[in-house]
């Protein structure tokens, strides 16, 4: 398949022409790869690195510098999706000069072409501080998993009337502030689908409904090898735990019975010289020999 480089203008592009915008995570160059060859429009080197990579209990642990590591090793893999990098806990909200300098690592370091940041209205000061310093910005609001404690867990969220009319006053702000998408996690279909037609900018939804522009998912989740918990709104499209537990065991099996390596997977010697190792072996102290060298 020959892919052309999707830039910013693509898609916002998509949502005038009323096509679907497809992102997902990724955190390798391996698997970064394979995503950019299948033809998907955005890739967000999420902070969710900090759970289906590095193994911590939820988002905040990952630092800059991990973030920094993998945006790198993604963006050697990519040439054609819009790279996005995830700005992890603490690194945007301390202060503007922080924020700026921190988002600017991912472009300059990571390779990236955008940031995403989570929060509403409350961080458009610093939104508008990163686009100012010609960073694109990518919103990302409703279950923002950078303030679970505040939530008090992964609750879905705009439940209310007060809190939906929050998160559309939110997501306004953003797209006044400049951002060129939004993302919607965790909130009721019917509010994501008011927020969506109330925006110019696309929408990307995860545990958002149908209504959105776009959808983004872990890839992990979508592929069945981080199963330690499964969201509501998580579906799996492959089974690739289960092939990689297959595969080992088959390796584990070939190995312990000699079947593998085989002489299809093996390096030849040429017969005719082999009975002059084995001649010479026979007739030298190979100890004494060894010696010599050292
Ligand atoms: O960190 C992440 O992976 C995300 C997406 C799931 C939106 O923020």
């Amino acid at each position: 398949m020959s892919l052309q480089k999707v830039t910013i203008n693509d898609i916002i592009g998509k949502k005038k022409k009323g096509e679907k915008i497809v992102t997902i995570t990724s955190y390798d160059y391996s698997l970064a790869k394979i995503v950019d060859n299948s033809g998907i429009d955005l890739i967000l080197v999420g902070d969710t690195l900090s759970m289906v990579m590095l193994g911590y209990k939820n988002t905040l642990s990952v630092t800059m510098d991990e973030m920094i590591h993998h945006t790198k090793a993604v963006s050697r893999g990519v040439s054609n999706a819009l790279l996005v990098g995830d700005m992890p806990f603490l690194s945007y909200k301390i202060n503007l000069t922080d924020a700026v300098k921190n988002a600017g690592r991912f472009i300059q370091e990571g390779g990236a072409e955008a940031v995403k940041v989570e929060g509403g209205t409350e961080i458009c000061p610093t939104i508008k501080a990163m686009i100012n310093a010609d960073i694109q910005v990518m919103g990302h609001i409703g279950l923002t998993p950078q303030a679970i404690y505040e939530f008090g867990g992964y609750l879905v969220q705009g439940k209310t009337i007060e809190a939906a009319k929050k998160l559309i006053l939110d997501a306004k702000n953003l797209e006044e502030s400049g951002v060129f998408s939004i993302v919607l996690e965790g909130i009721p279909w019917q509010i994501a689908k008011i927020i969506t037609s109330s925006v110019d900018v696309p929408t990307i939804g995860i545990g958002a409904g149908v209504y959105c522009d776009g959808q983004i998912l872990v890839i992990h989740d979508m592929l069945g090898i981080f199963t330690e918990f499964k969201p509501k709104f998580v579906k799996y499209f492959g089974n690739i735990g289960e092939s990689i537990r297959h595969a080992l065991n088959n390796y584990k099996d070939e190995v312990i019975n000699g079947i593998y390596p085989d002489r299809e997977h093996s390096y030849e010697f040429p017969e005719q010289e082999l009975n002059k190792i084995n001649e010479w072996i026979e007739n030298v102290d190979v100890c004494k020999e060894a010696h010599k060298l050292t």
